[in-house]
């Protein structure tokens, strides 16, 4: 009785936890005055989401910070600090985390035995600035620019990366706004992620106007529009929207990346034994079946810069299509889910004994709570969705104010490591000493708690039951194409990069380009790999899937 009565106060603000399929997807009220085809419109979205060629470099996806279950999963070069000099090229092992270590992990006060600001982010592109497109191109003319040292080492240039770790896109249309931070609006105005609203090129009554967009719940399209015109994610600096649109235009869709004829959502469209889709699927045909015609129709320019409607209205394209794949990907199948839907077995002792601390003595579900295991989403009023839990103090990175960062959603964390905004725990662990200890730095909102070395593992081991099978094993809807990636670059000896010899581009260094293979809707035979078994090479031996060993076999231009 006392302990009900405890359990009630503790948690009398939180959202009770319960199964994802009980959540309906939000939806985007006025969807159709834009959209005639849903189905086209989240093949075009998968196509975009994977396709290497949209990156001015032609070889950099949003998949390529996102291909994991959702998450990065790269080894080296991944690391990034704007307010110190870091190395460059670093490769990540084991020993490198938690990136505060102190003499004794339960005790916040201990003696600091090593700090940094660093933070564990995702390569982009090397900083180059946009001069043209080459039509029928996928990588664009450039000018290479000085970049800061540290993303160099002596003469050569080595990938920029992010300052923030990349979350997982896998649930993320339940967030009412994304980011670590938010700022990506919920509504969307077509063109950027800031909410307030230029609009869409119409034809109305025969000629063109600029009508207001004002998409609700679109977070994730407001999103999508951020990376692409980034010149440390996917963008020469000064790339603009009809360009981008020119040039992805006259490329074959994935022209270099298998598809499998059984992908969830492009497997109608896949060429069967090659590469990309079939003759006749261009990116223009897959846009014109999927928006109503007067974003697209009109024939001639929409101004005098030469630039058609279907070129001018890409940005509104670009994000609808990216929201409408990322809205699939939805994990609601987890040994959990099972549980909450009545399936006493689907959870071990252990793993009932860590739900009972996550939602008690923890008091996790106060900002991971309801089926998301976040605050921060669509529906929810509440003011627990953006908190400071100390992970970094306040100054480092101010988030969304105040050192304050989306309380973001915990479904396949096993599977999405290293953690937190900065990247700095590599194992869960690592997270659950942090909390118990609350929290590395000053904050208000984590209580620290006492619990047994049994305790933590049955907290670990119940959030290892939020993991899907389909993500781990990569089925439909997680199924993907081919992907190659850049994970480091060539040092010949320790500290000495190697050019890559362009002409045209004298300081890239060469870099080190790892495979993922093609998966089709019945996915891998053996599971996603962790971060901390990819610290340690566990799974090199084929046990595990995205080791980061598999050789690219995709015939780069
Ligand atoms: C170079 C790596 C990189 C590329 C390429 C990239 N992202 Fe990200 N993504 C990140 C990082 C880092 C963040 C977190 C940034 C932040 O919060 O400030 C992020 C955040 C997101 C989020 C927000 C998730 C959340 O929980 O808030 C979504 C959704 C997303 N990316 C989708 C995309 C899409 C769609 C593309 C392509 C248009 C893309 N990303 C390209 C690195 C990348
Ligand atoms: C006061 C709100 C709050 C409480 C209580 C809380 N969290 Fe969090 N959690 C957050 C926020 C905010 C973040 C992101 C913090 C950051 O990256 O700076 C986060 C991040 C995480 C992450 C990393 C997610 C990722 O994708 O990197 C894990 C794992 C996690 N929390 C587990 C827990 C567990 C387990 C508990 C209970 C012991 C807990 N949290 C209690 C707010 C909270």
């Amino acid at each position: 009785m006392f302990r009900f009565i405890a359990f009630a106060i503790l948690t009398c603000q939180a959202q009770p936890l319960r199964s994802l399929k009980t959540v309906p997807v939000p939806q985007v009220p006025g969807l159709d005055e834009y959209v005639r085809d849903r189905g086209v419109l989240v093949a075009l979205g998968k196509a975009f989401f994977w396709d290497m060629q949209a990156g001015s470099d032609g070889r950099t996806a949003c998949a390529s910070c996102h291909f994991h279950a959702g998450a990065d999963h790269r080894r080296q070069n991944q690391i990034q600090d704007p307010n110190h000099p870091f190395p460059a090229n670093l490769l990540l092992e084991s020993p490198v985390f938690p990136l505060r270590k102190i003499a004794d992990p339960t005790n916040r006060n201990s003696t600091v035995l090593t700090d940094t600001e660093m933070r564990i982010g995702s390569a982009g592109l090397f900083r180059r600035m946009f001069k043209a497109i080459t039509e029928g191109e996928a990588a664009e003319r450039g000018d290479e620019a000085l970049d800061a040292p540290s993303f160099a080492i002596g003469d050569l240039h080595v990938r920029r990366v992010t300052a923030r770790n990349s979350p997982s896109v896998l649930n993320a249309v339940f967030y009412e706004r994304n980011f670590w931070d938010g700022r990506a609006q919920r509504v969307f105005n077509g063109l950027s992620p800031n909410g307030a609203a230029p609009g869409a090129w119409v034809i109305r009554d025969g000629r063109l106007e600029r009508q207001l967009v004002g998409l609700d719940n679109s977070s994730l399209a407001s999103q999508a529009t951020g990376p692409i015109l980034d010149d440390t994610e996917m963008s020469y600096a000064g790339r603009t929207w009809p360009q981008l649109a020119r040039k992805i235009y006259a490329l074959g869709p994935l022209a270099f990346q298998t598809v499998a004829g059984d992908d969830s959502a492009l497997g109608p469209y896949a060429r069967i034994g090659g590469r990309g889709l079939r003759d006749g699927i261009s990116y223009l045909s897959l846009v014109q079946a999927a928006f109503q015609p007067k974003f697209w129709e009109y024939a001639g320019s929409v101004d005098d810069s030469g630039f058609t409607q279907a070129e001018q209205n890409f940005p509104l394209f670009w994000g609808l299509a990216l929201q409408a794949y990322q809205s699939t990907l939805i994990s609601n199948d987890s040994p959990f889910d099972r549980f909450m839907e009545g399936d006493q077995g689907a959870l071990t002792a252990q793993q009932r004994e860590g739900m009972q601390f996550f939602q008690q003595q923890g008091r996790c579900t106060t900002c991971h709570g309801g089926a998301e295991f976040s605050n921060a989403v669509v529906g929810r009023n509440n003011n627990r969705a953006f908190q400071r839990t100390g992970v970094r103090p306040a100054g480092d990175d101010r988030g969304s104010g105040n050192g304050n960062f989306k309380s973001i959603g915990l479904r396949n964390i096993e599977l999405t490591g290293p953690y937190f905004h900065n990247g700095g725990q590599s194992t869960l662990e690592q997270v659950v000493d942090f909390y118990a200890r609350g929290g590395d730095f000053a904050n208000n909102n984590i209580r620290a708690f006492n619990a047994s070395g049994a305790q933590r593992a049955a907290l670990v081991a119940f959030m290892k039951s939020l993991t899907d099978d389909r993500v781990r094993f990569e089925r439909a809807p997680f199924d993907h194409p081919e992907l190659c990636l850049p994970d480091g670059h060539v040092e010949t000896r320790p500290g000495v990069l190697l050019s890559a010899l362009l002409p045209q581009f004298p300081r890239a260094s060469a870099e080190r380009w790892a495979g993922i293979a093609a998966t089709g809707a019945s996915g891998n035979k053996f599971p996603l790999q962790t971060f901390d078994e990819l610290l340690n090479g566990v799974g090199n031996d084929g046990s595990r899937v995205n080791t980061m060993t598999e050789p690219c076999t995709i015939p780069l231009p």
